[in-house]
Order: C-alpha cells, then structure tokens, then sequence
C-alpha cells in the first residue's frame, strides 16, 4: 500500500450476477476491508421510488422525492450490509425482481446518480473498501488502487441469480429472471450517464464455468498482490 494514501480501494464492476458481490464480500471479510455494495442502495431508492407510488421512468417524480429520502447502511458483524430506508430494515425487501427492474430504471437518472455520488466517495476516503457496482472504476473511485471487471455469460449469470433467489425463498422462474438480467444488461450497458463499462486500466475477470471458490481465489489473490506493491 502507498504510505501517502490512508486507504485502499478496490472497485469491482460488471453486469448483474457476475457473482460480484458474493466474491467482494467474501474478499472484504478475508482482508479486512470494509464491503460495499453500490447496487443495494441503487435498490433502496428504487424500493422508495416504488413504495410512493412513481413510475419506475417518472425521472420528475423521483427527483422530487430524493430530499425526502433517509438511507443509510449499516453492516453486520458477517460483513452484511443492511440497508436501511427511513430506519427500516429493507435488506431482504430491496432484492425482490420488482425492485430490481426500478432500481435499474432509477439508475439511469442523473440526479439519482448525483445524490448517491457523494456518499459512495466519502465511504472510500474513509475505509479501505471493496466496492461493487456498474460505474465504480469509471466514475466514482477512477483512482481506485485496483480496478476489477467481472463478467460472465448471460446465461450462467440469470442461472446463478435463480438459484440465489430460490434459497431466499422468492418464488420466480428462470426464464423471468434471464429476461430480467438482459433487461437490465441493455439499460445499464446503453443509458448516457454512468452506463456499465469497462474501464481502460481494469482487469478483465470472465467467471463462466468457475466454481464461487475458484473466482474467489483469483480476486483475493489479486488485490493481495496489488496491495503489496
Ligand atoms: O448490482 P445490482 O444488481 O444490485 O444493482 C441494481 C441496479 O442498480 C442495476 O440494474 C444497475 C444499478 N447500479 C448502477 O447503476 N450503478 C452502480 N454502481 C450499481 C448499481
């Protein structure tokens, strides 16, 4: 780690059930970073979006609500993030399919995109953070130590999701939830601010075909060798 800097930041981006927040958790709590996943508060204002009663594309409707809002996170001691939306819990609520097509609608709207900027910052500054999302390398931390694209083919990933979303025991199909990964594949790779990309100086991890144990490896392996540079 540089001695001049306070932190280190790893940014992990990729499109949805790429298995990143699995592996970034699983690095966090290996190294002692703390875990960030950006898409669960994208989540959160899409779940306050669809609980007001907006439109999932009404961009006017969830500007207006966005000063009302009161999220924060907090993290449990397995390294969980929990969200909270108002005080309320709604870690398990935001990961339900409806929530998922809002939160990708949402996050294409730029002043969703400016409110939660700053937050994702400040928690870099002050932790060392494995961060998740679409944008982390590109946008929020673009000199993040260690820059990470993780991606998988569409049909393994929307497979990975339904397995996941069986075992928190939300009924769906698999052919909604493939619909739903490339919904969300074409809305977050196409939008104009912040779209799903790859940065120039990230490494490319393509996780078809890898156990959880293998990717976990590479990762961790990675971000150890570059944090004793
Ligand atoms: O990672 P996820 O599936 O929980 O993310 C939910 C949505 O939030 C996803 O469709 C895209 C959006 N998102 C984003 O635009 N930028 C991020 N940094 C993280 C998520």
């Amino acid at each position: 780690m540089h001695e001049d800097k306070k932190s280190f930041s790893v940014a992990i981006d990729g499109p949805s059930g790429a298995g990143k927040s699995t592996i970034a958790k699983l690095c966090a709590e290996k190294l002692g970073f703390l875990y960030v996943d950006t898409g669960a508060i994208y989540r959160t204002v899409g779940l306050a979006a669809l609980e007001a009663g907006i439109a999932s594309k009404d961009e006017a409707g969830v500007a207006a609500l966005l000063p009302k809002l009161d999220i924060s996170m907090d993290h449990d001691g397995d390294g969980l993030q929990r969200m909270l939306l108002g005080g309320r819990d709604v870690t398990s609520d935001i990961r339900k399919p409806e929530v998922s097509i809002y939160a990708s609608d949402v996050s294409a709207m730029p002043p969703v995109r400016a409110y939660l900027l700053e937050m994702q910052r400040r928690l870099a500054r002050e932790h060392n953070v494995i961060m998740d999302g679409r944008d982390i390398g590109t946008v929020v931390l673009p000199d993040a130590d260690l820059k990470i694209f993780l991606t998988a083919d569409a049909g393994e990933r929307a497979q990975r999701r339904y397995d996941e979303l069986l075992i928190r025991g939300i009924a769906t199909s698999y052919d909604d939830v493939l619909r739903d990964i490339l919904y969300r594949d074409e809305n977050d790779s196409k939008r104009s601010i912040s779209p799903l990309k790859q940065a120039e100086d990230a490494v490319l991890v393509d996780t078809t075909g890898n156990t959880l144990e293998k990717s976990f490896s590479i990762i961790c392996r990675m971000i150890e060798e570059n944090m004793n540079k």
